[in-house]
């Protein structure tokens, strides 16, 4: 089994102690495991089977340059979602054809490049955007292969922050209106609507939902093939859960099951953009613990020197992510609110989690965090980003190195 392993003493990654990388690099430190990613990538792959697919790699996820190009090597495409992500797409190997561009809010320069390029596809959030694309293909005398994001007003049953698919949501066209905005993008000479796009919400863990989206998907583009628009695929999002608190979860298998029953009728290409699923278990953060103190008779603050800076999930949503010594602790179990060194209250890692007091100095790891961890790092009170290390075949080495002050502040007057 790849990725990390525990045991009394040590916790690993591929057989290389976590300590140890930390004792070198120092914390904050982000720990990926190639040979993980590449499990999950194939893993999923092939839970697809036969029907003809396509797995695009939510860039947004995590788009260290190590690990797109890791994601480029095993054969998939991307889904990029800014001009940002695009350029670190090119970086690593992709070309422009194994690039789907997603965005609410895509800018006119975004759009130039993505057309400019010739991108596998964009997925257009609105009739005014068909129009932009439609205006900027013709000026450069191509036609912008283009898909439409179809809001189905379907409740993704997640987070409410990360649930796309409901009516109040602010993505795609309203299903009631995505049959004409079809056909009028179709009818445009500088477009060639080649698909249509669902992505109804992140960290999805009930099946109702994601097979309700997929029959809407398949409903919608048999309507369109019937009336001679030529769809050459649909693109299902991404948003498969994970299982962060070890409580079984949906799996590859029965996802794509799910999709295949409702799409294969089409015959269309399927193309999922899965972010998470195949990053989120294979990092972890190794942070260093800062200062202990005691809270109440029977609990206790550890203050860790990584903080929503560098995971901002539990911050944001009130994330779960397991955290585990990296030694073996030597006291007693007791309460600890573990928590980061920044200047709030919503600052925190774990709360009420019952371990062996740490003391200072002692190495902790939380985990999941390979998804929407680094990715969604910040200078908050001038942290420098995090070290990102990636192990791979028996050794690691440094794929993104720790940000200095003077890097923060070379550029500023
Ligand atoms: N495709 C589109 C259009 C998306 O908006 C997203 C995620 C994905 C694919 C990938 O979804 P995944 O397979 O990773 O669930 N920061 C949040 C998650 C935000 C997801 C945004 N969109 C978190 O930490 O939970």
């Amino acid at each position: 089994m790849s990725g990390f392993s525990f045991n009394q003493t040590t916790v690993s990654c591929d057989g290389i102690s976590l300590a140890a990388i930390a004792d070198k690099e120092g914390t904050p430190l982000y720990v990926y495991s190639a040979a993980l990613i590449r499990e999950r990538y194939a893993q999923i792959n092939h839970a697809f089977g036969d029907h003809p697919h396509r797995v695009h790699y939510a860039l947004k996820a995590n788009s260290t340059l190590a690990i797109a190009r890791l994601l480029q090597d095993l054969g998939g495409g991307v889904d990029a979602n800014s001009g940002g992500e695009i350029a670190v797409a090119l970086r690593a190997g992709f070309e422009p054809c194994d690039i789907v561009f997603t965005g609410v809010g895509k800018t006119e320069a975004e759009l130039e490049q993505a057309v400019a390029l010739g991108v596998h596809t964009i997925n257009a959030e609105s009739a005014g955007e068909l129009e932009r694309i439609d205006r900027l293909a013709c000026a450069h005398g191509r036609r912008a292969r283009v898909a439409l994001r179809v809001n189905p007003n379907i409740d993704a049953v997640s987070h409410p922050n990360i649930s796309t698919g409901c009516r109040s949501h602010k993505f795609g066209v309203p299903l009631e209106q995505a049959l004409a905005v079809c056909r009028q993008g179709a009818a445009r000479d500088g477009l060639q609507l080649v698909g249509l796009h669902f992505h109804i919400g992140s960290q999805m863990l009930v099946v109702d939902p994601i097979r309700r989206a997929a029959a809407t998907a398949a409903r919608l583009a048999q309507k369109l093939l019937s009336e001679g628009i030529q769809l050459e695929h649909l693109d299902l999002g991404g948003g498969l859960g994970i299982s962060y608190d070890g409580s079984t979860a949906l799996d590859a298998g029965t996802y794509a099951r799910v999709l295949l029953d409702e799409v294969a009728s089409t015959k269309l290409n399927l193309i999922v953009e899965p972010g998470r699923w195949i990053v989120g278990p294979a990092g972890v953060l190794v942070a260093r613990v800062v200062d202990v103190k005691r809270q109440d008779v029977d609990r206790y603050f550890v203050v860790l020197d990584a903080g929503m800076s560098e995971l901002m999930r539990p911050a944001l949503y009130k994330a779960f992510h397991q955290i585990r010594p990296l030694s073996p602790g030597l006291g007693d179990m007791v309460t600890c609110d573990v928590v980061g060194p920044i200047c709030e209250t919503s600052d925190v890692m774990g709360i009420g989690r019952t371990m062996p007091l740490p003391e200072v100095g002692d190495l902790l790891a939380v985990l999941d965090t390979g998804a929407y961890g680094a990715a969604m790092a910040s200078n908050y009170n001038r942290h420098p980003l995090p070290a990102e290390v990636m192990v791979e075949e028996g050794r690691w080495r440094v794929v993104r190195r720790r940000q200095t002050v003077d890097d923060l502040l070379a550029q500023e007057e």
